[in-house]
């Protein structure tokens, strides 16, 4: 057996919907992959996955979790606690994708679970791999910048029952839990809190302009955060189809005003300084800079097998997704009567 072989880390995969092919595109390069097994419900969905992959097609979950040393739990949202359960058990390391869960109870119970098995774990909060987050990271966290002051983070994509994700899960609440906060800006309130630090208080309104029960379309949150800061973040689910994702974001520091806009992982980024410093940065050249500093992986995917190889977690972890779970338990609670203020509890319960 070569040593490359040794290295090899058998991967296995539950769901070969939208984003388990994302994952297997970004697996693809990294080297020490072995495709081990996949099962979707939709055994055309697990064919598809094994002649782009070489995975094999299972018959079911257990033959996936027998053969594999790492899963990555890619159903949609509501499957995920049982499928985590039953690989902590096994030992194996877990990539499961965001939301944890389709409520906080659920979430607490699947971090809890990982907890005790101390087994490898990452989720899928992607955001805190772009570029563009960890450029705006890179520019608040510098001592000249100052105290942040304020944060306004506008988030839409069309609702995707339709387009490149056509699910018909994400219009069930008893699959995705909820709509567009839950579903989708859980990676917003994850990166807000990584940029500014944690949300002591929040108002929550929302709207369900779809007419589908439980599955909010528009919702607005205002937040105040444990260090005096303050902030907004709108999340819209509408039907204009050309625009897939998009995310506005402004943070205002004492000494320092900077933006991402047009595109959250190639930005520009946008600042101005108090001195009079002000700069752009934008696609490969944002990239460069980014990962010449060290400030993220190239390959997100590859920080998880690194981990796997290295026997520790990097994160983001289950302690980081239980957290957002908290932040937008709070929000809904908030919504349900009529925005008035709750708060947040510190921590991860
Ligand atoms: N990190 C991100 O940016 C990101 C992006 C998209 C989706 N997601 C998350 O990934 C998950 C899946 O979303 P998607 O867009 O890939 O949905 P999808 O509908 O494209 O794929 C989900 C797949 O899971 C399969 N499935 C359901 N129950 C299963 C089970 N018990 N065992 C095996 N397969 C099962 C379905 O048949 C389907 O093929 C959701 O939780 C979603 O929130 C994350």
């Amino acid at each position: 057996m070569s040593d490359n072989v040794a290295m090899t880390i058998r991967v296995g995969f539950l769901g070969a919907g939208f984003i388990a092919n994302v994952h297997a595109s970004l697996l693809r390069s990294c080297n020490v992959v072995g495709w081990a097994g996949v099962f979707d419900t939709d055994r055309s969905r697990a064919e598809a996955f094994a002649a782009k992959t070489g995975a094999t097609v299972c018959g079911d979950e257990d033959e996936v979790l027998a053969g594999c040393d790492a899963v990555f739990i890619c159903t949609w949202t509501s499957e995920h606690l049982r499928l985590v359960e039953m690989a902590a058990a096994r030992g194996l390391a877990v990539f499961c994708e965001k939301p944890l869960a389709t409520d906080l109870a659920g979430a607490a119970r699947m971090a809890e679970t990982i907890r005790q098995a101390q087994v490898v774990n990452q989720v899928g909060l992607v955001l805190r791999f772009s570029p563009a987050f960890c450029w705006l990271r890179n520019l608040i966290a510098d001592d000249s910048s100052g105290r942040v002051m304020s944060v306004m983070f506008r988030d839409d994509q069309y609702i995707p029952l339709q387009g490149m994700y056509k699910s018909t899960w994400r219009g069930d609440v008893s699959r995705a839990g909820a709509g567009t906060l839950l579903e989708h800006s859980i990676h917003d309130v994850d990166i807000i809190e990584s940029l500014v630090g944690p949300i002591a208080t929040v108002s929550g309104f929302s709207a369900e302009f779809h007419g589908i029960t439980g599955i909010e379309d528009a919702v607005n949150l205002s937040m105040s955060f444990a260090n005096g800061a303050v902030g907004s973040l709108l999340s819209v689910w509408h039907d204009v189809l050309a625009r897939e994702s998009s995310r506005h974001v402004e943070v205002m520091c004492e000494n320092l005003w900077c933006s991402i806009e047009t595109d959250d992982w190639w930005g520009p980024v946008r600042w101005q300084r108090a001195d009079g410093e002000s700069g752009s940065l934008e696609g490969g050249e944002l990239g460069e800079r980014v990962w010449a500093a060290g400030l993220a992986p190239v390959n997100p995917d590859q920080g998880f097998l690194d981990a796997v190889t290295g026997g520790r977690t990097l994160g983001p972890d289950f302690e980081n997704a239980l957290r957002a779970h908290v932040v937008v338990d709070a929000a809904y609670r908030s919504a349900a009567e009529g925005g008035i203020p709750v708060s947040v509890p510190a921590g991860h319960l």
